[in-house]
């Protein structure tokens, strides 16, 4: 059986398939719990959010499912603010500021770990079964006191060499995101540009290397790509974009609509809404930010200048100013409910493997 492995054994669902969390609201308790019920396991993107919401959604999605389900958390960044750098930044974006109307500058403050840590004793007094982590490994502490509390870790790479350092870390299973996934990079060994991999040839390479359960992530959204990832060496996938465009997701509507007509060549990579590179569709703020982005400050502080913009981009429903992620297979997506989208990728494997 296809669905059955090492995988879904230690996680406890039916299907091979992940729902990727995806910060900023877009992750409803109502879509992970869709997607845990359907068979897969439901994310909870909490990245942006305190520990205080990341309790209320996980509360919330407890009592829509009592299936497993995972938390996904960024592994905290905290570079040194530049004053100088900042005050130029928001130079830059000054026309974008006018342009939606906003007077407010954001203030950038000496960025902590403090908030990543009050998430991390959320989920585990609140016992959730799995937590991810993007954007690095966080520290062996951390790390062992969710062991402690038998949450499964899963990590992600996006080379073979980050792979293998997740593995020594002590992660469970290690999502290998190729260079066509949709959304933030979680590259943090060597440069963003060199990690590049597309999905076909990370898997395999990085199924010889190291020994723990691997999940394909990066431009699939269909039982197609389901099937490819298990034949290439994964034993799971991890999928944005497909979820995104779901009934139950709680993206933006204009942001749905957006990458619902996109095609595969109007995607872009770019650092100018957060200073950290991320796969989107080509819009204005991409192409004005465009000449600057090689001298913005890095992520979180870029994403904390740009963090009005985009909320107010969105109240204003003007998508040319908000970051419109998306992985390179839009064209596959749908507005389904996300249990159906599940159901759809189960008979067409079904069917393929007849
Ligand atoms: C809108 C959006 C937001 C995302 N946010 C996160 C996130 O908060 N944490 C994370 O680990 N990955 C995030 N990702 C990346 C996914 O984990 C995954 O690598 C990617 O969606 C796979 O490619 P696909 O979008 O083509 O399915 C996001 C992706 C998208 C499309």
């Amino acid at each position: 059986m296809w669905n059955k492995n090492k995988l879904t054994e230690k996680l406890g669902i039916s299907y091979p398939i992940i729902q990727a969390g995806m910060a900023g609201g877009i992750t409803t308790p109502e879509l992970v719990a869709a997607v845990s019920n359907a068979g897969g396991l439901g994310t909870l993107g909490a990245g942006y959010l305190n520990a205080e919401q990341t309790r209320e959604s996980i509360l919330k999605i407890k009592q829509l499912t009592d299936k497993p389900f995972a938390v996904n958390l960024f592994t905290p960044e905290t570079p040194e603010v530049r004053d100088t750098e900042v005050a130029q930044a928001n130079e830059w974006l000054l026309p974008c500021r006018e342009a939606l109307n906003i007077s407010e500058v954001p203030k950038v403050k000496e960025y902590s770990t403090a908030a990543f840590e009050q998430q991390i004793q959320v989920i585990i007094e609140e016992q959730v079964p799995i937590c991810s982590f993007t954007f690095g490994i966080p520290s062996q502490e951390t790390l062992q006191q969710l062991k402690e509390n038998h949450i499964v870790l899963m990590g992600t790479a996006t080379t073979v060499t980050e792979a293998k350092a997740n593995e020594a870390s002590g992660m469970d299973m290690i999502v290998m995101q190729g260079s066509e996934a949709g959304g933030h990079r979680g590259t943090f060994l060597g440069s963003f540009e060199d990690a590049m991999i597309g999905t076909m040839a990370l898997i395999p390479q990085a199924a010889d290397q190291v020994n723990i359960p691997l999940i394909a992530a990066g431009g699939i959204s269909d039982g197609r790509g389901v099937l490819a990832a298990l034949v290439l060496g994964a034993q799971g996938v991890q999928i944005g974009t497909a979820f995104l465009t779901s009934l139950e997701s709680g993206a933006n509507e204009q942001h749905k609509q957006a990458v619902l007509n996109s095609k595969e060549d109007q995607l872009t990579v770019t650092s100018a809404f957060s200073g950290k590179p991320a796969r989107g569709i080509q819009n204005d703020f991409i192409t004005k930010m465009k000449e600057y982005e090689m001298h913005l400050p890095p992520y979180p502080i870029q994403n904390t200048l740009t963090q009005p913009i985009r909320r107010e981009a969105g109240k204003q429903s003007q998508a040319k100013w908000m970051s419109l992620w998306s992985g390179q297979n839009p064209r596959s997506c749908k507005q389904l409910p996300a249990g159906e989208l599940i159901a759809e990728m189960v008979t067409q494997i079904d069917q393929i493997s007849l």
